[in-house]
């Protein structure tokens, strides 16, 4: 496997994502004793590429005292470097046994982010209680000016998910400054934005045509919807206002992105891709949930779109090359590639010409009775991850359609990350679509392409088998 995963149980959300002093460290949700979701801890790994990680002990616990603000589990968070220098954790403790009330507290670290002692003023502030809320986590810490600011996931009963607005000298005493978002179900340019905001996670982004004005980003993963969606806009006086909103990940995988800012000045992205296979198959398995590739995240030329595209470290990852050389594709006349992998990436680039559909096909059986298909819909202009047929005789899977339109210059350019049970596939200038896959069959592991109705020409074809990376 080249996705990162916990050594053994359940993972969930990153938390704590942060470049310091040269290393990534990457924590997140975990239950070291189980493969559901459970005894929720902050698990902890550190990579000096992005790619190759070495796991570390366990960061944060629960408390074994039942009266603790935390005895029912250590859940998502965010962490910062303080104005000392020290290593700070800002998470949300929750309360045994119904996880509730749910607070925000701190922990302090070592240089290197290993041992961490937990505040002894925790928690450090408690859910608005003039207001009717609907949840009150996750953490989103930054500074600005002379100051600290935070946002912390939630949602107003009746009106739908909101980040509520905290300010503090210290990191240790905070002020409450209002709602900086209130997202409103079903009003948001028709679109709905759910009842609870999950793990919200705010920065800047340079915006290509103006570098000096960069515009604010907020990700947030909304309950009960199962896309991660984004705003971009404006921050000012506590307020974010929103130009433009979208969908982060097209796919249905995607949940609680956390990213961070690394010293050459890119804001790199962490995933967690969910499960969806049945219950007691993932009560069976060893570990549970992986993370996305490292993503870079950037705007797009007019400023309006959040584009992922995976951080350049993923290449070191290429091992064998398998070429296919450029040809015409002819309607219904299928190309097996060169390779047969579950364990691959693929590159691909290809004139659509008169075609109707280009369909790749990855953890394909000799005969099609297990498939995994990304199709480009020539006519109305949308890639699609299709993973009904991914496993025989199931009827779970989805299809999941992103908008990508192609003018007749642009060719379509898609690279395909297959890791087993896992796809990530990345579109032209950073559609992203992300999905889990579960074959059941050992020979799910045929490439291939056709298109559909007209022609096109395959300029260049590209797969490459993937090296492991956790240690
Ligand atoms: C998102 C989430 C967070 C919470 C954590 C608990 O997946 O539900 O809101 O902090 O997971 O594990």
């Amino acid at each position: 496997m080249y996705h990162f995963t916990a050594p053994k149980g359940w993972l969930n959300d990153p938390n704590g994502v942060i470049h310091h002093n040269g290393v990534y460290h990457l924590f997140y949700q975990h239950n070291p004793y189980g493969s559901l979701w459970a005894n929720m801890h902050w698990g902890h790994a550190t990579s000096r590429d992005l790619v190759h990680w070495q796991h570390q002990p366990i960061a944060l616990a629960p408390s074994p005292n039942p009266d603790s603000y935390d005895a029912g589990g250590v859940f998502s968070g965010c962490c910062v470097i303080d104005d000392e220098g020290t290593p700070v954790i800002i998470y949300t403790g929750v309360g045994a046994p119904n996880h509730h009330p749910q607070v925000p507290a701190l922990a302090f670290g070592d240089a290197d982010l290993q041992t961490w002692q937990k505040y002894a003023g925790n928690p450090i502030i408690q859910p608005p209680s003039q207001l009717n809320i609907v949840g009150f986590r996750d953490h989103t810490v930054w500074k600005e000016g002379d100051g600290w600011h935070q946002l912390i996931g939630s949602g107003i009963r009746g009106q739908g998910g909101c980040v509520f607005h905290y300010t503090s000298p210290n990191l240790r005493q905070w002020r409450y400054a209002g709602v900086a978002l209130q997202g409103h179900s079903q009003q948001n340019n028709g679109r709905d934005t759910g009842t609870i905001w999950e793990c919200p996670d705010f920065f800047s982004l340079a915006h290509l045509s103006d570098p000096a004005e960069p515009a604010h980003v907020l990700l947030i993963s909304p309950i009960p919807l199962n896309q991660v969606q984004y705003f971009v806009g404006g921050w000012q006086n506590g307020q974010i206002t929103p130009h433009s909103m979208g969908v982060l990940d097209y796919g249905t995988a995607l949940w609680a992105p956390q990213s961070f800012t690394d010293s050459q000045g890119r804001r790199i992205m962490f995933g967690w891709l969910r499960e969806s296979r049945p219950q007691h198959e993932q009560r069976a398995s060893a570990w549970n949930g992986v993370m996305t590739l490292p993503r870079i995240l950037s705007l797009s030329a007019d400023g309006k779109r959040v584009l992922s595209n995976p951080a350049p470290e993923v290449q070191q990852l290429r091992r064998s090359t398998h070429r296919m050389p450029a040809q015409a594709l002819i309607a219904d006349q299928p190309h097996s590639l060169p390779i047969r992998s579950a364990c691959c990436e693929i590159e691909i680039e290809i004139a659509v010409q008169t075609a109707h559909q280009i369909i790749l096909s990855v953890r394909q059986s000799p005969a099609d009775e297990e498939v995994t298909r990304i199709i480009y819909n020539h006519i109305d202009q949308c890639l699609w991850l299709d993973t009904t047929h991914a496993r025989q005789n199931s009827a779970s899977g989805q299809a999941n359609a992103a908008p990508l339109v192609l003018t007749d210059h642009d060719t379509l350019r898609l690279r395909v990350f297959v890791d087993d049970s896992v796809i990530e596939v990345y579109a032209n200038e950073g559609v992203c679509l992300s999905g889990r896959i579960y074959p059941a069959r050992t020979d799910s592991d045929h490439i291939s392409i056709r298109c559909n109705k007209g022609e096109a020409f395959i300029q260049q074809c590209v797969v490459w088998s993937m090296a492991s990376t956790i240690f």
